[in-house]
Parts: structure tokens; sequence; C-alpha cells
């Protein structure tokens, strides 16, 4: 039972951007110097199949320049310089779909009315796909956006241009963030640029107070939201991750789909867990999905949480991260005007990808347990 099923055949008509992932090296940047990686023939990831890929690429959110010129040939290339950023007061928040990420990326905007099943409308929109940072931090996130308007819900969601992958590890660090959270976002249909714009006008007096507002008690994310990070094909060939808000910050859903039967009505039994995380999805982590020739692995930060050999995705497919609610039983409903973000710090996959196999693995290259996130080391 899910949203993106029904609709992505019309997506994929959209999509024209060239599939640029296989071959492409690993970058870094230091010092504000770009540098290249170790050369590397594939990529073992850890676990107790430790498996290796042909590819790899890393998006890191973390330092972006808050400046739509500086941003818009921004590579997401990860980095080993630590300094402050310095976010000035003009700092702003900027669409995704503004970078270059869009090479790799699409941000999408298909829309589907309700139905009897799933009441609300939703409209995806690139106004809900961006880059913010906390009023006073150093460092920046990827946001996803779902805000409940009248009429429906104003949705989020990003799909990997190549749709090609057969076979991933890939790890998103992620959280959930609290209601009325304090960061930079863009206007939606309704909104404006801070979360209050009537105390202040926007500048450093803003970031002052959003910072007051922080130092109050923080509310859970109101309920009816559904944060999906799945491989994709059909709705019969997808591996998931589901946080869903109207449960608690440590219940997540790790799926082989399909995990319901439409015409019983009913979940499909052992396609679904409900599992019990040992960090809550508001709190800052690494959520890994790997998706094997004949299993799928779930991790948390790297700790292995379970494991199904249920329909494993057997076909070449993409890679999607999306915010949504629709009324229906799965995601619930927001209440008017409620909105939910979903804070993304980077986003990595190691890849097979569908063809004729690649050469041999003679310069193997680890991901994990790595000295900076992004940046895989030769094993000796
Ligand atoms: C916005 O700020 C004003 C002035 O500080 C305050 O009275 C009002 O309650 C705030 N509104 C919201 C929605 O926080
Ligand atoms: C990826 O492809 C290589 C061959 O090109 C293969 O040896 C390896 O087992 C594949 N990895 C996975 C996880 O299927």
């Amino acid at each position: 039972m899910r949203l993106h099923g029904l609709v992505l055949a019309a997506v994929f008509t959209l999509a024209c951007a060239q599939p640029s992932l296989p071959g492409q090296p690993v970058v870094f940047t230091q010092d504000g110097q770009q540098r290249n990686g170790p050369v590397c023939d594939c990529y073992v990831v850890d676990g107790p199949d430790p498996g290796h890929f042909q590819g790899y690429r890393f998006w890191d959110f973390r330092r972006v320049p808050l400046d739509p010129a500086a941003a818009a040939g921004y590579q997401f290339y990860p980095t080993v310089n630590d300094q402050p950023v310095p976010y000035g007061p003009a700092a702003q928040p900027i669409l995704l779909k503004d970078t270059a990420i869009t090479k790799d990326w699409l941000i999408q905007d298909w829309h589907r009315p309700g139905s009897r099943l799933f009441p609300v409308s939703i409209a995806n929109s690139e106004k809900n796909v961006f880059i913010s940072r906390t009023p006073g931090s150093d460092s920046t996130f990827l946001v996803l956006r779902t805000k409940r308007l009248d009429q429906y819900s104003s949705t989020a969601e990003i799909a990997t241009s190549f749709k090609s992958f057969l076979h991933v590890s890939m790890r998103v660090r992620l959280r959930i963030l609290e209601k009325d959270f304090p960061i930079l976002f863009p206007p939606a249909e309704t909104q404006r640029l801070f979360v209050n714009t009537s105390a202040t006008t926007p500048g450093e007096d803003s970031e002052a107070s959003a910072l007051r507002k922080r130092a109050t008690a923080l509310l859970p994310p109101p309920n009816g939201a559904c944060a999906g990070i799945f491989t994709y094909f059909s709705r019969t060939s997808e591996a998931d991750i589901e946080i869903l808000t109207s449960d608690p910050p440590t219940r997540i859903h790790y799926a082989n789909q399909p995990d319901y039967d439409p015409v019983l009505d009913q979940r499909i039994p052992g396609a679904s867990q409900d599992w019990n995380i040992p960090i809550p999805w508001t709190t800052m982590a690494t959520h890994r999905l790997d998706w094997f020739p004949d299993m799928t692995r779930w991790y948390l930060e790297n700790q292995l949480q379970t494991t199904s050999v249920y329909s494993v995705p057997k076909d070449p497919s993409t890679v999607i991260i999306n915010l949504w609610s629709d009324g229906g039983l799965w995601s619930g409903d927001l209440g008017v005007g409620e909105t939910v973000h979903l804070a993304i710090e980077w986003i990595e996959l190691a890849y097979n990808v569908t063809g004729p196999p690649a050469g041999p693995c003679n310069r193997k290259c680890r991901i994990d347990g790595v000295q900076f996130p992004g940046i895989p080391e030769l094993v000796p």
C-alpha cells in the first residue's frame, strides 16, 4: 500500500536527464580545493555478507553555500574540511532544483487526486525540497517537507535519474524534525520565509528569535506523515525503509513489497517488519538498506537490525526518498496547516548496475569505518 507505485509511470516519462551515475570517480574537497579520492575497482561493505559493488557515490548536504549563485554549481562532494562555514544573515534556503545535483536526482512534481482509500490529494512540489540550516549553526542539511493544506497535501520526493541499479547498499543520514523546529525555509503556497515573520524582519534578529524558540521544549512532529527510503521498480518489486510520524519514534518499518493485498484488503504476513530501533528517528542517525541478490538487510548506525528473504527485488531499480501524507490508513492524515520536515545530512550509495559484469576487483576500497564519511579507503 504505497503511494508512489500508482503514479511512477508518469514520472518516468518526464525524467529525461542523462543518467550519469556509473563510472563516476570518488572526489572530495579539502580547504576549498577539489581532490580525487583513492582509485577503487570496487567497494566493499561490512556486515554478515561483506559483498562488493562496482560503483559508489556520496552526496553531502552539510556544507552547501546558502547563496543562490554559489549553490548553482555546487557538487555536493564530501569534505575533510571542518572549518566553520561563515553563513551570514543573508544566508537563504536553496531549492535543490536550483543546484547541480539535478543530473543525479530528479525533484518530483507529479500529483495524484484523492480516492476512496487515499482521500487526500497529494501534489509533490519542488518548493518542498531544499537546503537549509538551523539558525546559528555551521552546517546545512537537505530538507523534504510535507504540509497539509486545506484541499490537499503538498509533498516531497526525489528519485535518481539513473534507473538501472541492480543491488545497492544505501545509507541515508537523517532525522525527522520536531514540530516547529527552527530552520530557514523557502515559501510554499501559503508560507513565508521564516517560522514567525511577525516577530521580526528576516536576518540576525530572526535567527535570535528562532534560537530562543529552540530553547523551549520541542514537541514531537505531527502525526500523519510517512517518510520512505526505497528502491523501486514496481509496486511488487521494491525494498523499503518507512517512518510513520504516528508511530513512537523508536518504531520503524522494513519491507520488501508487496506487503499489502488490495483484494483481501490486508497485510501480507512476513512481508513487512515493524521494528523497534535503538535510536529514535528524531535523532540524526544513519539508516542503511542493503539490497543483495537473495536477501535484504536493514541497519541502523551499521548495526544489523533485521533481514528478509521474502520477495527480494529482482529488477533494475531507481532509488527514491519521499515524504507524504494522503489521509489513508498507512500514512494517516495531518491536521490542516501542519508541516513535517525530514532532514538529511548525506546520502551514500554503493551499487551495481545492469549489464555485463565489471572487470576484476584488484583495488578494493571499504566505505564503512572510514575516517571521513564519503571518502572510501583502500583495503591493504
Ligand atoms: C510570533 O511572534 C509574535 C511576537 O513575538 C508572537 O506574539 C506570536 O505568538 C508568534 N506567533 C507564533 C505562531 O509563534
Ligand atoms: C556486484 O557485481 C560484481 C561483478 O561485477 C559481483 O562480483 C558482486 O557480487 C556484485 N555484488 C552484489 C552485492 O551483488
